[in-house]
């Protein structure tokens, strides 16, 4: 008994399964939930062999999503955006996995559709920069802090994928 905790606490604190458990803020834009590519969103990054561990349908108010892009404040296109983001309900989401900030924004492509490539998410689905259906976090401390603006704690859910011994290696 006493044995199984040590041994699950040494687990969990291994590098490689911390390295497992990253995780990233991802959102369907208003225009990506108007179009109905939720489904089509989510099926992306399940098949990849990310985890979902959160996720909510909700309409963004204006100090959220001021506070959500609050680096963008001074560019040109700030209140554009804010209102673009208030045009309708967005899906609010964390995904958990090796690498998963830098492969999400990989799967999700350039911010500008014009210059996404074939394949992502904004290189197949959308055209315009302003209307760009996705959002991900860039990078770790922008994900921590985009994930406590958007959800508790107790809104993220840890649990195990029972196919992760055929997703990721076996740590040595
Ligand atoms: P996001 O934060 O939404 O995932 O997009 P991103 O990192 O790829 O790009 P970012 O620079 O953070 O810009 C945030 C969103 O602002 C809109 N935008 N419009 N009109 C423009 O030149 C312009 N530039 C950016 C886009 O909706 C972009 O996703
Ligand atoms: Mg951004």
């Amino acid at each position: 008994m006493v044995l199984g905790c040590l041994l699950a606490l040494f687990a969990s604190l291994s590098p490689a399964m911390a390295a497992h458990r990253e995780r990233t803020f991802l959102m369907v834009k208003p225009d990506g939930v108007q179009r109905g590519l939720v489904g089509e969103i989510i099926q992306r990054f399940e098949r990849k062999g990310f985890k979902l561990v959160g996720m909510k349908f909700l309409q963004a108010d204006e100090a959220l999503l001021k506070k959500h892009y609050e680096e963008l404040a001074g560019r040109p296109f700030f209140n554009g955006l804010v209102k673009y983001m208030q045009m309708g309900p967005v899906v609010a989401m964390a995904w958990e996995g090796l690498n998963v900030v830098k492969t999400g924004r990989d799967i999700i492509g350039a911010t500008n559709p014009m210059e996404s490539s074939p394949g992502t998410i904004r290189g197949d689905l959308c055209i315009q920069v302003g209307r760009n259906i996705i959002h991900g976090s860039d990078s770790v401390p922008s994900a921590d802090r985009e994930l406590a603006l958007w959800f508790d704690s107790k809104e993220l859910v840890s649990w195990k994928q029972e196919m992760e011994t055929w997703i990721y290696e076996e740590t040595k």
